[in-house]
Order: structure tokens, then sequence, then C-alpha cells
């Protein structure tokens, strides 16, 4: 048996916040209260810093075969970096090959993962490919596999894209075997047609990726997503929502007492897209949607207010530069995503909580608690409670420190965030009873992270 307890900490939880001690045995919270007095095999004291929940980023890409490359960071870096930034658990993406069984996709993704994480990770799988046999393998992920949620892309036409009758079928499946249907919402044939244009037209630099998919692409696809699961009825949500035009989308299908979930990005609440403006540079930020407006910013922020968003992940997908480098004459070769796991539990204190822009409890419900309604994982995963996986932040809030990539973890020669100064810094990492991450330095090995088996999910959060 081992044992730690958290004394003179600020407790921040979804929904609250109060001056509480933890004691943690092996896995588990085993006791939350004030002044507690049990002999621990660790002490920490907390004081002056806030206590909560290890961070759920339910949208990153570790090691995925795309346009023709792998992203860069594998199970180890990418969830070492995970920890280093307060995120102890990350739902990764199966995806499926075209021709090939979910089954088969699966056996991949474990290969890859399979003893070589240092967090917590869970599988979404990506249907590519919807059909009979595809259609058979539905209920056994869910209820053999835990894997509870199905992703599916509107755009990449020609790769992951699926046509609405096998949204359809898909969502009919889904519904009847108690899963969650995700979306990549945007509009795969206007998105053709600009880049083919824009090709023909010699415009070829990281700006025209963005005027390549236009706000209307992602409103459109967005309200047909709502729409179709409106009439079967399926549990949706949107992953990495951008603009206002899609949220407003959403917004619409509330009039109809429908929920859909929606999810944004860190970078698409801080990042715009006059980043696209200088040459190549540019590169560091392509990825899909692309980044928008300052007005599509203060929509979402808005949005996460009104609990029109529910979930701030990264859609965490790194190319070295190198990489990026094969859309050098051509924008449409440049491999889609960028470095972002590390800095989105800090970034989203910095610019949320510290400007006033969302409370403490709802950076919590944001960062970790709704994620793991959702996907199925609550109350083990996403909150501070007794019986509760004792995945915890201990967390300086005046602490400042500067953003690089001479200093980040994760295995990217360049940020997108380089040099931005943020205040509050992930100081103890607690996963699963074990102590992570202390002061910048780790403490658990590969193959600590477990592959976290998921329940039905719920539309009531
Ligand atoms: O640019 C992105 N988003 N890359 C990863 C794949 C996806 O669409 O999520
Ligand atoms: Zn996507
Ligand atoms: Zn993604």
């Amino acid at each position: 048996m081992s044992s730690i307890l958290i004394k003179n900490g600020t407790l921040a939880t979804a929904t609250g916040t109060c001056l509480a001690d933890v004691y943690i045995v092996d896995e588990k919270v085993n006791t939350i209260g004030q002044n507690l007095q049990m002999q621990a095999d660790l002490v920490i004291d907390a004081t002056g810093k806030i206590v909560f929940p290890g961070g759920i980023d339910p949208h990153v890409h570790l090691d995925m075969p795309f346009m023709g490359t792998y992203s860069s960071d594998n199970y180890e870096t990418g969830t070492r970096a995970a920890l280093h930034g307060g995120t102890t658990t990350v739902i990764d993406f199966v995806l499926q090959t075209q021709g090939k069984s979910l089954y088969s996709a699966l056996e991949e993704w474990r290969k890859r993962s399979d003893g070589n994480a240092l967090g917590d990770y869970a599988f979404h799988m990506a249907v590519t490919d919807f059909n009979d046999q595809t259609k058979a393998e539905i209920k056994d992920m869910i209820v053999k596999e835990g894997i509870s949620s199905f992703k599916t892309f509107m755009a990449y036409k020609g790769a992951l894209m699926i046509d609405d009758r096998q949204m359809i079928g898909l969502m009919n499946e889904v519904k009847a075997q108690g899963g969650i249907v995700t979306v990549h919402a945007t509009n795969g044939d206007m998105i053709d047609f600009l880049v083919a244009k824009h090709r023909s037209e010699g415009k070829l630099s990281p700006l025209y990726h963005y005027l390549s998919q236009p706000e209307i692409t992602e409103s459109e696809a967005s309200a047909r997503f709502a729409d179709m699961a409106f009439y079967t009825g399926v549990t949706p949500y949107i992953v990495h929502m951008t603009c206002e035009g899609a949220l407003n989308a959403i917004r619409n299908a509330t009039f109809r007492n429908q929920k859909v979930f929606v999810e944004t990005c860190m970078q698409y609440l801080i990042l715009d897209a006059s980043l696209y403006e200088n040459d190549f540079e540019g590169a560091k930020w392509v990825m899909s949607p692309p980044l928008r407006e300052k007005k599509d910013q203060e929509a979402l922020w808005a949005g996460l207010n009104q609990g029109l968003v529910q979930v701030v992940g990264t859609d965490h997908c790194p190319f070295m530069w190198d990489q990026k480098k094969m859309g050098e004459k051509d924008f449409s070769k440049i491999p889609n995503g960028h470095p972002a796991v590390e800095h989105r539990m800090e970034l989203l204190f910095s610019e949320g909580v510290k400007k006033n822009k969302i409370s403490l409890n709802k950076f919590v419900e944001v960062s970790s608690t709704n994620a793991a309604k959702i996907f199925g994982m609550f109350p083990r995963k996403g909150t501070i409670a007794v019986g509760s996986d004792a995945d915890i932040v201990i967390f300086d809030p005046e602490e400042k420190h500067t953003l690089s990539a001479s200093t980040h973890h994760m295995n990217c020669d360049y940020s997108g965030y380089e040099g931005w100064e943020v205040t509050g810094k992930c100081k103890t990492v607690i996963l699963r009873g074990q102590v992570a991450i202390d002061n910048g330095s780790v403490k658990v090995n590969k193959g600590y992270g477990s592959f976290i088996k998921r329940g039905e999910s719920s539309l009531v959060i």
C-alpha cells in the first residue's frame, strides 16, 4: 500500500472551490476533508496552490499515419508531454483503413500504444468506410473494447471522408448500441473545389490553406451533422469547432431541444488567421479547420460560458519542420496539425481564468470533467472525489513562465506558441496515486500509462 497526503491546498472541481486536504491510498482518492491527520508515505504541502483534477484531452493524434507521414509524437513522448502540462488522460483516434475492418485498425494502434505510454489513454474509433462488416463491429467496440465513441470526417475527400448515406447508417447503429458519434464537420466537397481552384491559379502558400476552408464550409457541415443526428437520435459531438457560424448552427439546434456537444481547441480561443500572412512560416499553424478571426474567438469564449461549448481539447497533431516542408511549394501537401497537448491547461488557465474570461470551476469543467462525462469515464476520471482515480494537479497560480520549443517536451522542433508568457504552472502531477511530474522532472516510466476502457456516454452532463 502507498499513500500521499496533500495538505492545505485550494481544492477546485467543476462544482466548487474550498480549502481541503486530500488523502490518496494506492490509485484512488481515499478521503477529502479539513486538517486531515493521516500518516502518509509522502506529504505534499500545497499552501498557496490550487489542487484540481488531472486534465483530459479528448483530441490527440499520436504516431498517426497522415498525409504521407506520421505525427511526430508517439505514445511515449506525447503522453509524457501531456503529463508535464497537467493532462493525465488523452483520447487518441484509431483510423480505419478504407476497405479494412475496424478490428484490424485497432490491432495496429495497439501495436504502437501498448506498453509505451506514461499517461493514461483511451481510443475513439474513426470510421472511414461504413458498410455491413463495419456495422457488425460497432457493438463489440463498445461492449468488449470500451471504445464508445465513433469519429467521422465530413472532409478529407478521397482519404477519410464518408458521405451522408454512410453517416446516417453509422448513426443508426451507434444509437442502437449506446455510443456517440463525433465529427470533423467541414464540407469536404467545397474544400476540395477551393483547393483545386487555388492550386490551378498558382496560389500555393499556406494562406491559401486558410482561404480554401472559409467559415461557411464549417457552419454548413455543422448544421447538416446536427440535422442528421436529430433525425437518427444519436448523441452528437462536434470536434475542434472554430467559428461563430458553426456555433450558431448548434445554437439553432437547441431551439428544437437538441443537445449537440461541442469541443473547441485552445488554439481557436487565442490564435487568429493573421498568422498565415507570413509566407511559409504560416505552415506552423496549417491545421484543419484553420485558425479564424477575433470575432470567432469571442464567440467561442462566450459559448463556453453559455454552456454551448463543453470541452476544450487540442487536436494535438505535431509534425517536425522538415515534415511541414513537404508542402513548401504547395499548401495542400503541408501535413495538417500542430503541437499543443503540453500547453492546453496552462494556456487555458492563463488566458481564461487569469483574464477573467472563465471561472476556475468552468476551467475544471471544460478541461477535464465534461470530457470524462461525455466519453464515459466519470466519476473514475474528471473529478477529485472519494473513490475516483487519484489524477491530480497541484498548480501554482502565480508562477510565470515562457513557452518555447527549447523547453517544451513535445517531439517537435518548433512551437506554435514561441515566446508566449503564461501565468500558472503545473508543479506536481499525480496519476493514479503516483507522482508523475515533480517540479519539471518525470517520475513514472514508459508503460505506466493504462488503456482506459470507457462506458456509455450520456446526454446529461
Ligand atoms: O489539422 C488537423 N486537425 N490535423 C489532424 C486531423 C484532424 O482533422 O483532426
Ligand atoms: Zn479534424
Ligand atoms: Zn484531430
